[in-house]
């Protein structure tokens, strides 16, 4: 596989409907022509991704969706001029440029404009692009090269070196497609921003909740199974003392804790720190890359605390806790 350390051979790989890895501001994207349905088939061939969950359209500057979707209402537009380019995906009901393999068959299609600057160049010299995360399906998303590099090393053409990702998790996604605005996935950017800019956001039950087995997902992507290590990750609820004392009991020596930084003074069993505990920006900075390590260390069962659900919290929330398989141990009895 390629290592594309410049942004030309990267475009000339797009253009002759290629997969490039890319650096975004959240995580490494897996990305091909948008307009070619060819190119984007092989996308999910590479991620092991179902057929039926649609991608991210990434674009170069906001003038680009115009092509791209068949209505940009006021507060699509509203959205776009405060966040953009960010962390903010925005669902929006599709043109018929975009090919179905993006769309997954839907009537809609999201979009959404990277801060990332190689990204953006690289949209400029080829075209949109449709990226998912660049990890094999089910995996916890990739935060840097080499994460991409483990999961699809000889199932794509190259990977775009950018360092470290500075979000660490996905963008935040919100549909504008039906009547109320619709929180789909939480990130950066929260729904308190989202709804201080365009009033009324709702946030759908798939954020918080396992999806019932009767029910569609408004988020095909929010069905699957997602960011899960090969650990078994154990969420706790409890303050700090309760917390420290009972990952200190784990005799098994599999097992490993992510702790904040103010505990790794109390733990004595393995720990891998995630940040102080109201960093939430390095904690979801160091969320994806603690699951990998625990995988790599060989650790069979992750103990970590179960986050709150407010404000930038709730991001690494709904990450987690699919990790965890939605459960939850209460300390506090
Ligand atoms: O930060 C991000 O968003 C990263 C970087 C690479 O940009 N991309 C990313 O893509 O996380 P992916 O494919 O891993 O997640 C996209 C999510 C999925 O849950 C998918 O089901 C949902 O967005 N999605 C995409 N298009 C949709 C649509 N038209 N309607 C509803 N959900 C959609
Ligand atoms: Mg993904």
């Amino acid at each position: 596989m390629l290592n594309a350390d410049d942004i030309e051979t990267a475009a000339d790989i797009i253009k002759k409907g290629g997969l490039v890895a890319i650096p975004t501001e959240t995580v490494y994207g897996l990305a091909a022509d948008a307009l070619n349905g060819k190119a984007v088939s092989k996308i999910f061939k590479a991620k092991g991704r179902p057929a039926d969950n649609p991608l991210i359209i990434h674009i170069a500057d906001t003038s680009q969706i115009n092509m791209l979707v068949s209505d940009f209402p006021e507060k699509a537009r509203t959205l776009a001029k405060k966040f953009w380019p960010g962390p903010l995906t925005v669902i929006l009901p599709k043109s018929d440029l975009v090919p179905d393999e993006v769309s997954a068959g839907l009537d809609t299609v999201a979009v959404r404009c990277p801060s990332n600057i190689t990204a953006r160049q690289l949209i400029k010299l080829s075209s949109p692009l449709a990226a998912p995360s660049a990890n094999r399906s089910g995996r916890p998303s990739p935060t840097n090269a080499q994460h991409v590099f483990d999961d699809m090393n000889g199932r794509i053409d190259a990977i775009l070196n950018g360092g470290e990702c500075d979000v660490g998790v996905e963008s935040t996604v919100i549909t504008l497609a039906d009547s109320t605005p619709r929180l789909l996935r939480p990130g950066k950017i929260t729904v308190e921003q989202l709804r201080e800019t365009i009033g009324e956001v709702i946030v759908d039950d798939a954020v918080i909740n396992p999806l019932g087995a009767d029910k569609k997902a408004a988020s095909p992507g929010m069905k699957y199974k997602h960011y899960s290590p090969k650990a078994n990750v154990i969420l706790l609820k409890g303050g700090r003392e309760l917390f420290c004392k009972y990952v200190n009991k784990q005799v098994d020596k599999n097992a490993a804790v992510l702790c904040y930084d103010e505990e790794i003074e109390n733990i004595t069993i393995p720990y891998i720190s995630v940040g102080r505990s109201n960093d939430y920006d390095t904690q979801a900075r160091k969320l994806f890359s603690s699951l990998r390590k625990a995988d790599e260390y060989g650790f069979k069962t992750v103990y970590a605390h179960c986050p709150g659900t407010e404000g930038e919290e709730l991001a690494i929330y709904n990450r987690i806790i699919r990790a965890a398989g939605f459960e939850v141990t209460n300390l506090e009895g």
